[in-house]
């Protein structure tokens, strides 16, 4: 006899909400961490999973791959030269987890770490998944201001002493040093080192994410916080998401191999997917760099693309700082701007865009911000979107003024 099972009534409690139905994309799509779809590089992909499952392919019989639980060696070991030659931090492929997207990797970690009503410290402004992913283990991510360097390190002192004096120590300071998320800014190699400094006085690791890092239009970065730590203070992680692909879901953790294999311990998953290891680790050694150059160039054109919309449509009131690399560009509009109103009502005509409180520790700062991310849409759909963007923002909020005001502002730029 067949029985109709009423689901809801099983359910564990505290779930999320349903995933909603797949639409398809909006048109103007300027939200999430999407890459260029033409630079996907099939061929060479192609060619390399060939190669790979040519040489390694009898390797899928067994979990691991035959590399053991940290993932597929011979891609830990591009990792580790990787980094080496990218951010100065020197790894042996033991320390190194390859993780199921730097998602994963950022779980493991909170999961590893933080128990309900800990206090983490994150920048003020920072991931959304990161920030989410705290307050659903019961975390409190507490801000910290930034300014053009990144997180202040005098502010950050001020609040760790504060909650000392509450009895609190934080189990890990979560920044994004290398292409912000959302400002896009680089933290110079001086707040690095006081970072650094501050977390030692007060015992407190720092969770560093570099998922954007490769991404500099003229490749000149600081060492990685990891590549100047001198005890076991930082753990950092990365990802293949923005450089290759974010539908691979690879990215990777790097701590010492202690905390390497206690992490692999809470990574139950039986491994990260093994075809896209092999392949990744095949293309990467003979095409990484080539790649990366390619792709920075191309973001690079459609950044322009997007700052020329913003001072066509938008005049001053759009204001930015052009980042030095990544996918986004974090727009700071007047206080008469409600940004979650706006995505709402862009929405409705078709671009999607990040309301800025979703990116923040305290919503009120960014209460006028949006983030926009470039990397997907084509330069005709950068411009088509932002001009319906503005006018969205016109019709909502009177922003950006019409009747010539604009062109005048944008002449004043
Ligand atoms: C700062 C930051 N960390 C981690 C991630 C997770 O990316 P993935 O799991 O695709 O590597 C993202 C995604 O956009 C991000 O912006």
């Amino acid at each position: 006899m067949a029985v109709s099972i009423d689901y809801a009534a099983l359910l564990a409690p505290d779930l999320p909400a349903p995933a909603p139905g797949w639409q398809g994309r909006p048109p103007y799509n300027f939200i999430g961490g999407h890459v260029d779809a033409a630079s996907v590089p099939v061929e060479d992909m192609i060619a390399a999973t060939a190669t790979a499952l040519r040489r390694d392919g009898a390797t899928l019989s067994t979990y691991g791959l035959e590399s053991g639980p940290l993932g597929y060696r011979p891609l830990r070991e591009f990792v580790a030269a990787k980094l080496k030659k990218r951010s100065g931090l020197s790894v042996s492929p033991d320390e190194v987890l390859i993780t199921s997207g730097s998602i994963q990797a950022l779980e493991l970690v909170y999961q590893l770490l933080c128990c309900p009503g800990d206090t983490v410290l994150v920048e003020q402004f920072t991931y959304a998944g990161t920030l989410s992913r705290l307050r659903g283990l019961g975390v409190n991510p507490v801000g910290i201001s930034l300014d053009e360097s990144g997180m202040r390190a005098d502010l950050l002192a001020a609040k760790l002493a504060e909650l000392k004096a509450q009895g609190i120590r934080p189990k890990f300071i979560y920044v994004i040093p290398t292409i912000q998320n959302p400002d896009g800014s680089i933290m110079p190699e001086g707040r690095r080192a006081e970072l650094l400094q501050v977390s030692a006085e007060y015992g407190v690791p720092i969770f560093e994410d570099e998922c954007y890092a490769d991404l500099l239009w003229n490749g000149e970065r600081p060492p990685a916080i990891a590549a100047m730590d001198e005890g076991r203070q930082v753990i950092h992680c990365g990802s293949f998401s923005k450089t290759i692909a974010p539908a691979l879901r690879v990215g990777y953790i790097i701590a010492e191999p202690g905390l390497v294999a206690q992490i692999a311990a809470c990574k139950e998953d039986g491994g990260t997917g093994a075809l896209e290891q092999m392949m990744l680790s095949e293309y990467c050694w003979s095409h990484f760099d080539d790649h990366v150059d390619k792709v920075t160039l191309l973001l690079k054109e459609k950044l322009n693309v997007m700052t020329e919309a913003l001072e066509e449509h938008f005049g001053t009131t759009a204001e930015f700082t052009a980042p030095p690399g990544g996918i986004f560009l974090w727009v700071s509009f007047p206080d008469a701007v409600d940004a979650m109103k706006l995505a709402s009502a862009a929405a409705a005509r078709g671009v999607a865009i990040n309301p800025g409180p979703d990116w923040s520790a305290d919503a009120a700062p960014a209460r006028s911000r949006i983030r926009l991310c470039f990397g997907n849409p084509t330069h005709q759909a950068i411009r088509d979107g932002v001009k319906v963007l503005a006018e969205v923002c016109h019709e909502e909020f009177g922003v950006p003024v019409r009747s010539g005001n604009i062109e005048r502002n944008s002449q004043s730029n």
